[in-house]
């Protein structure tokens, strides 16, 4: 319990920072930029997930979901200039590693799920001056729904098993079941 309490306390002590005024007028649209870019990512990720695992299956999937989630960032990142990731605590991919300031927001996340907040619309951001320059940093939690299961579940198929340790040897993203947290979208916006 020790360990949870610790991040709540890092991030309000880092949102007690100060943030410029002129940044503070700016922070509601740069939000609701990312907001967007969020929504564009998830629903590009999953549509096409969805129709890979039902026209080729769930090992053909696999490759799509590697290919495609780099490059659907790199789309969001051209046309917005916000760039756009995925990340977790329990990885697939270890190039999705967090960094300490994701790693504190996901903590964080899994003590607001098990407070009883809902996964789905779970966000936090924060005004931050870093490598020179004011960014805003932005991250929406990504709950574990029923398509997850197939590759990311308790259960899952042999061959897509295999398939995931052959690809990813050390994958620690299975297990999960619906309603948890599988991960979050992880954005950073020049301001
Ligand atoms: C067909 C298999 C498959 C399905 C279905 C699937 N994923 Fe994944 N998931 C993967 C693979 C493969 C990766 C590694 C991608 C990469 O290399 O970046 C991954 C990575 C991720 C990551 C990035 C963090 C990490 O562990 O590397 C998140 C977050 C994630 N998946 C969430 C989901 C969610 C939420 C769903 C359901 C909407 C889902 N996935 C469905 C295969 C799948």
């Amino acid at each position: 319990m020790r360990q949870m309490i610790f991040p709540s306390l890092a991030l309000a002590a880092m949102a007690l920072t100060h943030t410029p005024l002129w940044a503070q007028d700016d922070t509601e649209a740069r939000l609701e930029q990312a907001r967007g870019a969020v929504q564009q990512f998830a629903q590009s990720l999953q549509n096409e997930l969805k129709t890979a695992v039902e026209e080729g299956g769930p090992v053909h999937a696999i490759d799509v979901c590697s290919q495609r989630a780099p490059e659907i960032a790199q789309e969001i990142s051209d046309s917005t200039g916000i760039q756009a990731g995925r990340t977790s605590l329990q990885l697939r991919n270890p190039d999705n590693a967090p960094d300490d300031w994701e790693r504190d927001v996901l903590n964080a996340f899994e003590e607001r799920l098990a407070a009883g907040e809902d996964p789905k619309t779970m966000e936090h951001h924060e005004v931050r001056e870093d490598d020179g320059g004011w960014q805003i940093r932005y991250m929406r939690a990504i709950p574990a729904g029923e398509l997850c299961m197939t590759c990311h579940g308790t259960e899952v198929r042999y061959d897509v098993e295999q398939a995931l340790l052959r690809k990813y040897p050390d994958d620690q993203a299975t297990g999960y079941s619906e309603g948890q947290i599988r991960g979050a979208f992880t954005l950073v916006q020049p301001m």
